[in-house]
């Protein structure tokens, strides 16, 4: 695990966003894997960028989504196939056909079944990731066991407070998501972590330095051999 401690969430931001784009520019059609939140959103504008300066060409690019609601259609501006196309896949002109992302409103077992043939052929080249305030990575929220493939999960209390910011209300955020398994996340070849704020420097401490437990999801990423964490000051503290 290699620890990159910054000055600032978007000095953290730039340069995950030039580790994505490095592993685009040795290979044209890699497979990224992709999250959405708050702390993405600068990676994700960095990456415009370089697309709209010429310095980065999305072509060939595909991607992966780790998690979705279920009951969110795609057009609802919560769900995170919309957050997507808004942050990274419409300004880099990614169509839809090159895109895979758990479609909140089909059958949950045919989507898992869906997202997990494709995923177990293609393990994605680099996966971008932030961590939970209780240390969920995806919707792996903490657990007794690691999941493996993607399933579907009942989110925590924690989450939904977390994520209710973006409601209208907590009773409207999704009780229920589909989302990539631990396992999963592993399998990337590459694990980028970005992770910003004070109210994330003691389960970064847990992450990076705690016992390895399904009840802290993101510290299965000391067992990956490729991982860097990108901490402000304000998480690394
Ligand atoms: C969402 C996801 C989540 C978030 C996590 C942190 O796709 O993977 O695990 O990364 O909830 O969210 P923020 O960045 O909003 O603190």
């Amino acid at each position: 695990m290699r620890l990159i401690v910054t000055d600032s969430y978007e000095q953290s931001a730039y340069l995950s966003a030039q580790m994505i784009l490095g592993v685009i520019k040795d290979k044209a059609d890699a497979l990224l894997g992709l999250a959405t939140g708050t702390t993405p959103v600068a990676v994700y504008r960095y990456m415009v960028e370089a697309a709209q300066q010429k310095k980065a060409d999305f072509g060939k690019v595909r991607t992966i989504n780790l998690d979705e609601y279920i009951g969110l259609d795609g057009e609802d501006p919560n769900s995170y196939l919309h957050f997507m196309r808004k942050h990274l896949l419409d300004p880099c002109q990614i169509p839809l056909e090159r895109v895979m992302i758990p479609n909140g409103m089909a059958d949950v077992q045919e989507e898992l079944q869906r997202m997990n043939l494709f995923a177990d052929a293609n393990p994605s080249d680099v996966q971008l990731l932030s961590v939970g305030v209780n240390g969920h990575i995806g919707f792996n929220e903490p657990s007794d066991v690691f999941y493996d493939r993607f399933h579907a999960v009942k989110l925590a209390q924690k989450t939904r407070e977390s994520n209710s910011r973006l409601f209208p209300s907590i009773e409207e955020v999704p009780a229920e998501a589909i989302t990539m398994g631990a396992g999963g996340i592993m399998r990337a070849k590459k694990i980028v972590v970005v992770v910003s704020g004070s109210d994330k420097a003691e389960i970064l401490k847990k992450v990076v330095d705690g016992p390895i437990t399904p009840q802290v999801p993101a510290s299965v990423l000391q067992l990956h051999p490729d991982v860097t964490i990108v901490a402000d000051e304000a998480a690394a503290a």
